[in-house]
């Protein structure tokens, strides 16, 4: 069938037409609010690269908790700023860190919502890198291995729900299984940071996290940006160790690897729309160039449509509100 009998406007002549074959649909349910927390009371301080985004100490954390609970988003992502940097990033496996504390005030005072905890090593390293860095300034993959299944199981015992591996050293996810299993949490799910790559986009994250490498960058152990094959060869290795969920970060850029390793596997696949891209919407926003509610709407449904299952959005608590208003 052709013009002028077929004719695909028709479809398109008003919103009620428009929603009945609407192919995908955001809502509230897809999204994962990445907070950040740090030492101290009654602090609520704002990301200066990233308006509308705030570091929270505990008490604060748990106000804001409550929010995005009561917006209906279904899961947070929390990332820790301590008290101490170290070599040995000891504070990201002490039962008294600031990951750690935060999680047992949100269990008791927000018990319905899923605790995701990042696991890596770079916020807690006094030089910045998500691995043990070797004296000849390697970063050592197997030394690493061990503190983050420490890292990974004191979050659980403290009480997260899942754990997400963000460091991509190889060898981690199976690492973190097997100390997560002999430590009687095999219900902990991973969500694996599976094709994390070397990306110019997390640079306002690094200033709201303070883990910026303070030498070289982490081009040896994140992606390559140009590569798509290696991305599922990542994926097929974390699944094989055991992860539950894989992940692709960043999101708009990587739209391909998110439908290719959708495709591939079938497994919960999630994106993370980082620091940068929402640094640029926020930029043109307030600078009047671009309508805000829109292009962010329109980026989101993108990375869903591309296959994420799950996105984990800095603009999750706006669109939850412009979801059900
Ligand atoms: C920790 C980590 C990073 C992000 C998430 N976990 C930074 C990095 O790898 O340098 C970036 C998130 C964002 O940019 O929003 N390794």
């Amino acid at each position: 069938m052709y013009f002028p009998t077929l004719r695909l406007r028709r479809l398109r002549q008003n919103e009620d037409l428009r929603r009945m074959v609407r192919e995908t649909k955001l809502s509230v349910d897809d999204f994962i609010y990445p907070l950040f927390v740090l030492p101290g009371s009654g602090i609520k301080e704002e990301v200066s690269s990233m308006p509308g985004v705030f570091r929270f100490s505990v008490d604060k954390l748990v106000e804001e908790a409550k929010e995005v609970e009561n917006l209906g988003i279904p899961a947070v992502i929390l990332f820790g700023i301590p008290e101490k940097k170290d070599a040995a990033a000891s504070e990201a496996y002490d039962e008294e860190g600031i990951i750690q504390k935060a999680l047992r005030a949100l269990k008791k005072d927000v018990p319905g919502l899923i605790l995701i905890t990042d696991v890596c090593l770079c916020e807690y390293m006094s030089h910045g890198h998500c691995g043990v860095v070797k004296e000849n300034g390697e970063i050592d993959n197997d030394m690493t291995l061990e503190l983050l299944a420490k890292t990974a199981v004191s979050h659980a015992e403290a009480g997260a729900d899942i754990v997400a591996p963000s460091d991509m050293m190889d060898g981690r996810v199976a690492a973190i299984r097997s100390n997560l299993d002999e430590n009687g949490f095999k219900n902990t799910p991973i969500l694996s940071y599976a094709a994390k790559y070397a990306s110019a986009f997390y640079g306002p994250f690094r200033e709201a996290a303070e883990s910026a490498p303070q030498f070289g960058d982490r081009r040896s152990y994140q992606m390559d940006t140009p590569n798509a094959l290696e991305a599922l060869r990542e994926v097929a290795l974390d699944i094989e160790e055991g992860a539950d969920i894989v992940m692709v970060k960043p999101a708009l850029a990587y739209l391909d690897i998110i439908r290719r390793v959708k495709e591939e596997f079938g497994y919960p696949t999630a994106a993370y729309n980082v620091s940068g891209e929402y640094a640029m919407v926020k930029a043109a926003s307030l600078k009047g160039w671009i309508d805000e509610k829109r292009i962010i709407t329109e980026i989101l449904t993108a990375i869903k449509r591309a296959g994420a299952d799950m996105i984990l959005t800095y603009h999750a608590k706006d669109m939850a509100k412009w979801l059900t208003s």
